[in-house]
């Protein structure tokens, strides 16, 4: 991938690095190892995900409960890392990043319900020029509805 893919594009994976099925300790461990050799290999940054591949595991379903998983992966391996899973308020998107948990937020459901979710987010974090995160054909209607 990394020779095909160009040099100024992130290349990046997502991994199910935990199944929470009572040996999460050892699947954590192996997904590390495999992290860091993708990080040799080029890998810019992981998106980190459950593998949802045992009917034996018990999910702690809360807000961001990837988070503190994703950060164990980051100080291991030195990849910048991603979550998503519940992360679906701007403050929590926030904290995820300001606390060093996350470096990237993916937000999947709350986008699906809101196409303008990261426009409302920046606005609400105080961001002043929150119409970059728009695409432009939106942008430019912004001025004629009062919501620049
Ligand atoms: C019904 C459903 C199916 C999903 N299927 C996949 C999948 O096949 N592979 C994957 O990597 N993520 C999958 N996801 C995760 C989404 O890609 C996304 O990361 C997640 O929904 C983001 O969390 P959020 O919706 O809580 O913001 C799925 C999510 C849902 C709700």
């Amino acid at each position: 991938m990394r020779k095909v893919w160009p040099e100024h594009l992130p290349l990046t994976a997502r991994f199910g690095v935990i199944e929470y099925d009572g040996r999460d300790d050892e699947t954590l461990a192996e997904s590390i190892e495999l992290a860091k050799g993708f990080r040799r290999e080029g890998l810019d940054m992981l998106s980190v995900s459950v593998g949802f591949s045992t009917p034996a595991a018990q999910i702690p379903w809360a807000p961001a409960f990837l988070a503190p998983i994703a950060q164990k992966v980051r100080r291991a391996t030195g990849l910048p890392v991603a979550s998503a899973w519940g992360i679906d308020t701007p403050a929590l998107a926030e904290r995820s990043v300001a606390s060093e948990q996350l470096d990237l937020v993916m937000v999947g459901r709350a986008h699906l319900a809101n196409p303008h979710w990261p426009y409302h987010a920046a606005r609400e974090l105080g961001v002043e020029r929150a119409a970059w995160t728009l695409p432009a054909p939106y942008a430019h209607w912004l001025e004629r509805y009062k919501v620049g």
